[in-house]
């Protein structure tokens, strides 16, 4: 049986890729458990074929397991927890992915890097293509995380160049579904815990910027599907189906019943528009998302409700 690591294995995308994983291959999972809660390990543990290690990938301690794959998902995703935490954040991104690739090399590994649509930045090109280089303000409340990313990329890059490690990067986009921490800080998980609590959906600006979700599902489909096919350049993994804020608001209405809207001030460099062209993923990973909005919303309100 073959054996993947999965780095930030306790986080929103981690949980949901090791149950999969674990039904075919052995998980060492490593997380520090910065931006999730040790509550989500009592599921984690009781799967079969998976071992957790305590750990921050920064202080990377030597596996002597053979290691076939490695998914790099450590980092907080949510604009909250990497900005309370800016050089920490830049570390995992910097040191954290250098000491993965190291290890890539000592195994001959595959790794998969997660990278984000962050890396465009406030984007001036529309839908984003990998081939876009992005907008990024090195000096802003978000840049520990795009240009994190951004650096994480670039040494996937050489890793790959230099040392012929498979390392590829993969570009999430939004992503929700069972399994986010409703303190996430973001949009859906947001709206979810408003809708609960029966409080206003609180919207930043006024509510007319674009996002693009995709369901968990089938993210995981995707990442899984990277690990079988090789491509030396990023590939966007995002639902192409784009939605303003607003509008947003209304499926949630017509689905969860209509709930107050409350508009505040908008946050510092928030993208406005955010979509991604996927005809990458289509071709070379045969893959595009399945899920439409309202059955992947409804799924995740049965999971908010029972953990909330
Ligand atoms: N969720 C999304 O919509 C989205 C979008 C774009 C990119 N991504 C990327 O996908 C990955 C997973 O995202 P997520 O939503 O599951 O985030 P998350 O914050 O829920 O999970 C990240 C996990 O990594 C762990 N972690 C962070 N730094 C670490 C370190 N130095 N050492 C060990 N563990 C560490 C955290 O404790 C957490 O469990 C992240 O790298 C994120 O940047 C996610």
């Amino acid at each position: 049986m073959k054996t993947v690591l999965v780095s930030g294995c306790n986080g929103f995308i981690g949980q949901n890729l090791v149950k999969k994983l674990t039904n075919e291959f052995k998980v060492i999972g490593i997380d520090n458990l910065v931006s999730s809660s040790r509550a989500n390990l009592v599921n984690l543990n009781k799967l079969k074929n998976f071992n957790f290690i305590e750990q921050d990938i920064i202080y990377l301690e030597q596996i002597d397991d053979k290691i076939d794959y490695i998914f790099n998902l450590a980092c907080p995703a949510s604009p909250p927890k990497y900005q309370s935490k800016p050089i920490f954040t830049l570390e995992t991104n910097f040191i954290g992915t250098h000491n993965l690739l190291k290890l890539a090399k000592k195994n001959n590994a595959i790794l998969i890097q997660a990278s984000t649509s962050e890396v465009y930045g406030d984007p001036e090109v529309h839908p984003q293509v990998e081939t876009y280089k992005g907008n990024v303000n090195t000096i802003g409340k978000r840049s520990c995380y795009d240009e994190g990313k951004r650096v994480a990329e670039t040494l996937c890059y050489e890793y790959r160049k230099n040392y012929n490690i498979k390392a590829k990067i993969v570009r999430i986009f939004n992503t929700y579904g069972p399994g986010m921490d409703s303190k996430d800080g973001r949009v859906i998980s947001n709206f979810m815990v408003n809708t609960i609590n029966k409080t206003p959906l609180v919207i930043y600006g006024d509510g007319s910027q674009t996002r693009s979700f995709c369901f968990i599902d089938d993210m995981v489909e995707a990442l899984i599907q990277c690990m079988h096919i090789d491509f030396d350049f990023p590939i966007n993994l995002g639902n192409e189906n784009e939605i303003s804020l607003n509008e947003l608001v209304d499926i949630f209405n017509k689905t969860f019943g209509i709930n107050k809207t409350k508009y505040i001030e908008s946050v510092e460099d928030d993208p406005k528009i955010r979509k991604p062209d996927i005809s990458r993923a289509k071709k070379i990973l045969n893959w595009e998302p399945r899920t439409n909005i309202k059955d992947g919303l409804e799924q995740t309100y049965n999971y908010f409700k029972k953990t909330i």
